[in-house]
């Protein structure tokens, strides 16, 4: 079963990016970890970022028509992009919201997410193995026929 793990801006960045925050793991080691449970789960697992709202509403779209399982970091996008947030509600899949850091015990604009409302389900705050979670998830609720 396909499954889109999305990313968004400066997410590309990942193992330089305020590693106190962010941790040591970089996105290439990040794709290759979610393909890898991916295999192991028995998902197509896709995994993109981009900087570009454009390019993250164009993927969002597809994931939509295919009807495909999503999991977003919207990043920054998170908090105030009603296109991202527009664009997962199309969505027919089920959409999982991850953050690496917890938004909650951040700075007061990052305690809002826009995209929350419309998700399935948000991991926040577990680093980079909330992705790993998140797929977990939809493995067990693909197979269950959800
Ligand atoms: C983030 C949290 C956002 O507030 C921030 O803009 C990011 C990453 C996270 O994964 O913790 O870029 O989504």
């Amino acid at each position: 079963m396909r499954v889109y793990v999305l990313n968004g801006p400066n997410l590309g960045r990942l193992g330089t990016r305020q590693v106190d925050v962010y941790g040591v793991t970089s996105y290439a080691q990040l794709v290759a970890d979610c393909e890898r449970h991916g295999r192991e789960l028995g998902l197509d697992v896709v995994v993109r970022q981009t900087d570009a709202e454009h390019e993250m509403l164009a993927w969002l779209h597809a994931a939509a028509d295919e009807e495909a399982a999503v999991v977003l970091n919207p990043a920054a996008w998170t908090h105030y992009s009603v296109a991202v947030r527009d664009a997962c509600a199309m969505l027919r899949g089920p959409l999982v919201e991850v953050h690496i850091s917890n938004i909650h015990a951040r700075e007061e604009f990052r305690r809002h997410s826009v995209i929350s409302a419309v998700a399935t389900g948000v991991i926040c705050g577990l680093g980079v193995d909330g992705y790993r979670l998140a797929l977990h998830h939809l493995a067990a609720r693909l197979a269950a026929g959800a």
